[in-house]
């Protein structure tokens, strides 16, 4: 996402914001002085990269600011990290990473909290129109945690598995979820062989997400679930979508009887391989080489 933004001396600068990536921790550490000083602060930065939770903004590759947006709070989204390097204060770039946060969020309320003491980021929250949502004393003495809420009524971002009869889901669904046209008549087949699994995330009413998976016995293992295919439109990436989509598809593999799921993605993949690691999902130590058959040369 890019940001039109101008900084202390009026001069307008165009940064951006993304999802931070392993390569970004040095940087980031640097970045926030709290976090080189103590080790939970550098541990809570970390894994928040691990998982995807953490968005930098850059301007001309340089690390600004951070947030860490993640959805721990009784299952709403919460800013649980907002920091902006001392020198980029002021220019509009907490402001920027807030409005992210609220722009990425999938759930209708989101949360955040700071000191009682903290007074730019308490106006920055009211300037966003947070209202005060209770405070929490005894975590610093002295400064109690202010908690803000702020209502997001249009979040209808809604993951759910498609079973028979669903079919007419899948007449709006936005670039990039699918490599090819959906296909009426093999979507009738899919959805009602109850083998096969497909959970979606639409946004008012267009599917902007999917995995697929069929569960499988064989006569000397118990089920297992193959995922099959993962995508997110490019409008809805960096959202935790596809970790959303997983988590149903790996309800529907449980309620299969199956105990372990599998998937197969390239190393270079790093945005799948970052996604299945921060599921804890264990990479096999095997040089695996996929073969492919044409079994019959008439079909596509
Ligand atoms: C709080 C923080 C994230 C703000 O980032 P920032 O990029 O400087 O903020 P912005 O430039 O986007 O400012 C947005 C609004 O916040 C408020 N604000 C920011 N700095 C302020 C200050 N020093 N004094 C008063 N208000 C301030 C203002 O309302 C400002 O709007 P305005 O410039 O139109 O008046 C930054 O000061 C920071 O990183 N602090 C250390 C980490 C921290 O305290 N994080 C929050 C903990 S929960």
């Amino acid at each position: 996402m890019r940001l039109n933004l101008t900084d202390n001396a009026g001069v307008s600068l165009s940064a951006t914001i993304r999802v931070a990536e392993a390569a970004d921790l040095s940087e980031l550490l640097a970045l926030d002085h709290g976090a080189q000083s103590t080790p939970a602060r550098q541990a809570f930065i970390r894994r928040a990269v691990m998982r995807g939770a953490c968005h930098v903004a850059l301007l001309e590759g340089r690390l600004l600011g951070c947030m860490v947006l993640d959805y721990t709070f009784f299952d709403n989204g919460f800013i649980s990290l907002v920091y902006v390097a001392q020198e980029s204060r002021r220019c509009g770039i907490g402001r920027a990473l807030v409005q992210h946060a609220q722009r990425i969020c999938l759930t209708p309320k989101l949360f955040t909290s700071t000191n009682a003491s903290n007074m730019p980021m308490r106006n920055l929250l009211l300037g966003q129109g947070y209202q005060p949502s209770g405070m929490v004393e005894h975590l610093d003495e002295g400064d109690p945690e202010m908690v803000f809420f702020k209502s997001l009524p249009d979040r209808a971002i809604a993951v759910r598995l498609l079973h028979a009869g669903d079919e007419t889901v899948l007449a709006h669904v936005a670039q990039g979820v699918f490599d090819h046209n959906i296909d009426p008549r093999l979507t009738h087949e899919f959805l009602g062989d109850p083998r096969h699994h497909l959970a979606v995330a639409e946004d008012n009413g267009v599917v902007v997400g999917m995995a697929s998976a069929v569960h499988y016995v064989h006569p000397d293992k118990s089920p297992e679930l193959w995922i099959n295919e993962v995508g997110v439109a490019p409008t809805h990436q960096g959202r935790g979508l596809a970790k959303a989509l997983l988590a149903a598809m790996f309800e529907a593999g449980r309620a299969a009887g199956c105990a372990e799921a599998w998937v197969l993605t390239d190393r270079s993949n790093l945005p799948a391989m970052r996604l299945y690691a921060s599921l804890d999902g264990k990479q096999s130590p095997n040089d695996q080489v996929m073969f492919t058959f044409r079994i019959n040369s008439e079909k596509t």
